[in-house]
């Protein structure tokens, strides 16, 4: 039997801390409508961490929760869209900086919904190859690729970090279901472009490095998409959705997430929220989430995760707690 488990959990967020009253002394916005458009009271931003080093202090508490040492990694994913660079990878950067030295490392980029597509290339790989123990990370420092003088997004976004570690054994399979997907005719409504140097020769625009959004339509997807996708997934594992003890979604609005909880008939108490205190941390929110709502689950309990954002991507995962 090939059993996948969930067997560390790490997170890490920069120690600078941003109230909305803080952030409305120099943005045109308040602390009530941030509050009661999105659920953020604060989020934390970084003043000298980066993607590379709360990816690394994450993956380190995710090893000692593990009870493993680096060198039983096989490889790392780091899912983000702020990494401070592409070549190398964020992932061989961790792998360095932990000691993963037998790991293969790659990024991945899938937005807000980068965590789920990372594991669900992990556990094909598990399932492919036989990789024993897989780091998926999940990695954004989001505050240096703002428009701060745009108030649809500067509030929105946060930075931090979560990492997972999935253990291939004999035991029970405890990933019960997962599916991604993307709606590519949305590409242009969640953007951050990528600033290139001058060359001679190009003649294109080059557009600033920050994030644009159209709130409203991602609204609308995420609010249709994500109820669509959980009952697919839950549907697939042969259960209904009373069987969820918990829903773990991207951490972008308070307000979608009562929504989606209202459109599948769920009593939004089983939504878990951290929102509240990190903002919209893109790849990093649901294993950020994940880790905060960790204290909580009961073993056998049945948790759903569903992850949606630019591309249009959309990604949810079924498991049991073990
Ligand atoms: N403070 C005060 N007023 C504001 C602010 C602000 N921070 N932002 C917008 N407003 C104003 C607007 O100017 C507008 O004023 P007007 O009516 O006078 O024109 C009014 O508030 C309403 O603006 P909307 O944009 O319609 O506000 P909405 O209720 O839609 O909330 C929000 C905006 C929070 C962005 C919402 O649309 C949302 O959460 N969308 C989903 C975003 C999301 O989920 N992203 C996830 C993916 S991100 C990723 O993948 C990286």
């Amino acid at each position: 039997m090939i059993g996948i488990k969930i067997i560390g959990l790490g997170k890490s967020i920069p120690q600078r801390c941003l109230t909305n009253d803080e952030m409305s002394t120099f943005v045109d916005t308040s602390d009530e409508w941030i509050k009661s458009r999105t659920g953020i009271s604060k989020r934390h931003v970084a003043v000298t961490e980066t993607v590379e080093t709360l990816a690394t202090m994450a993956a380190k508490e995710a090893l000692v929760s593990a009870n493993l040492l680096a060198d039983a990694i096989d490889m790392v994913i780091v899912a983000t869209v702020s990494a401070e660079t592409t070549m190398p990878s964020t992932a061989s950067l961790v792998a360095r900086n932990i000691g993963a030295n037998r790991a293969r490392c790659f990024d991945l980029s899938a937005a807000c919904s980068g965590f789920i597509f990372a594991s669900e290339v992990a556990i094909s790989m598990m399932k492919q190859s036989g990789y024993k123990n897989i780091l998926v990370i999940g990695a954004e420092v989001l505050s240096n690729r703002l428009d701060w003088e745009d108030r649809g997004t500067c509030v929105i976004f946060g930075d931090g970090a979560g990492a997972v570690i999935y253990q291939l054994s004999q035991e029970e399979n405890q990933i019960l279901s997962i599916e991604t997907g993307t709606d590519a005719s949305g590409a242009e409504l969640i953007t951050l472009p990528v600033q290139a140097e001058e060359s001679p020769f190009y003649k294109g625009k080059s557009k600033r490095p920050v994030i644009g959004m159209d709130g409203r339509k991602v609204y609308v997807f995420a609010t249709t998409k994500v109820p669509e996708s959980i009952e697919k997934v839950v549907t697939n594992a042969k259960l209904s959705l009373e069987n969820i003890d918990w829903f773990i979604l991207h951490q972008a609005n308070s307000r979608i997430m009562d929504s989606v909880a209202q459109k599948l008939s769920v009593p939004k108490e089983r939504f878990f929220k951290n929102i509240q205190d990190y903002g919209n941390t893109s790849a990093a929110s649901i294993p950020m989430a994940l880790y905060d709502a960790s204290s909580q689950f009961k073993s056998g309990d049945q948790i759903v995760l569903s992850g949606f954002g630019a591309g249009l991507t959309w990604g949810t995962m079924l498991l049991r707690w073990s």
